[in-house]
């Protein structure tokens, strides 16, 4: 058999747990549990059939992306998911044997990207109490690494800090690229990107995965010096994103108030989850993301396992540094919320 790169021979497979979801109530991979807008959903329906059998256009779309965060169109580039964009500055930036610095745990797909490019893992623990690691990773970044990830607010531990603080890092460690992931940061308000005009080490990646409910349909965004973006795109395909993502994605962007109200929907279900939380006395971290972090009293997997049977999913943190013994639970809008809390007190 013929051997793949040594790098990838010695890759374990990247496995998320996505079969079998559909029928239940999905708490697991922070997605919109509603679903898209209708407007979404009526402009993949309106697309002639002819389009189907055409290469996509891309035209306009970075534009309407740009629009709306207020920048230059070729400060943006498009992805099929954020997920193909990290992959991406893999390819680009990752060079074999260099260092790849990030806290720890954060989101999953940045470890297996740097494995295959045979990159010098660098791992920082998150503190006890899920603070972000500061001191130690501003030591490191003097070092010099190659390409340093920071997820903001940080997936799965909710972990946010001030945009202001990641320019700072970003500034003292010019010959580093700083990948700052800000999926999320659409239910936080807070953003790097109105910071990023003169910086050229910096790239932010954004979804409509979450927000807007198109996780199936793979949209991602990259944000930064265009340099950087027409490196990440030299390294991608010409037809990555299918036409059916374009159509969809300017139905979305232009539904600004869809994302809003959903926005608000999880933040009022949030605060009525911590309360609820609060008076069974569980201990939880919410602080950035339509996410939360649980420690469950006794027996985590059975809590977990119970849930599942009751047709709600949840992620078990299981075996994971510092956060072993916790689930990360999706916020959903009020109704979801508490039939999950039904469920769990059940348990409990
Ligand atoms: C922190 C983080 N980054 C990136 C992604 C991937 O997003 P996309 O669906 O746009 O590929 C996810 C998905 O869960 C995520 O949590």
């Amino acid at each position: 058999m013929i051997k793949a790169r040594e790098s990838v021979e010695q890759l374990a497979p990247y496995v998320a747990p996505l079969e079998g979801r559909r029928p239940m109530l999905r708490l697991d991979f922070n997605e919109n549990i509603l679903g898209p807008s209708s407007k979404v959903v009526e402009a993949i329906r309106q697309m002639p059939a002819q389009l189907y059998a055409t290469y996509p256009e891309y035209e306009g779309l970075t534009q309407a992306y740009a629009g709306s965060l207020a920048i230059d169109a070729n400060w943006v580039g498009a992805f099929n998911g954020a997920d193909a964009a990290i992959r991406a500055l893999f390819d680009a930036y990752g060079e074999a044997g260099s260092p790849f610095l990030c806290a720890v745990p954060s989101f999953g797909y940045y470890l297996p990207c740097a494995q295959q490019q045979g990159m010098a893992i660098e791992e920082v623990p998150y503190a006890a109490d899920l603070s972000y690691p500061l001191a130690e990773i501003g030591q490191r970044l003097q070092e010099g690494p190659r390409l340093f990830f920071i997820c903001n607010p940080n997936n799965p531990t909710t972990t946010l800090i001030a945009p202001q603080t990641i320019v700072d890092l970003a500034r003292s460690a010019p010959d580093t690229l700083v990948v700052v992931d800000e999926i999320y940061a659409g239910f936080t308000g807070q953003s790097v990107v109105p910071l990023l005009a003169e910086l050229d080490n910096v790239v932010v990646l954004r979804s409509l995965s979450k927000m807007a409910g198109m996780a199936a349909l793979r949209m991602g965004f990259a944000v930064g010096h265009p340099t950087i973006i027409d490196r990440m795109t030299r390294v991608t395909g010409p037809y990555d994103i299918n036409a059916l993502a374009v159509a969809a994605s300017f139905a979305a962007l232009e539904d600004k108030d869809y994302i809003r109200c959903y926005v608000e929907q999880v933040a009022a279900a949030k605060s009525w989850t911590q309360e609820q939380f609060d008076q069974l006395g569980v201990r939880y971290m919410s602080q950035g993301g339509n996410y939360m972090l649980v420690w469950p009293p006794g027996d985590c997997q059975g809590v977990v396992q119970g849930l599942r049977e009751r047709g709600i999913l949840v992620r078990s943190m299981a075996g994971k540094p510092v956060i072993d013994g916790s689930f990360r639970l999706t916020v959903g809008p009020l109704e979801q919320m508490r039939q999950f809390m039904a469920a769990f007190q059940a348990i409990v």
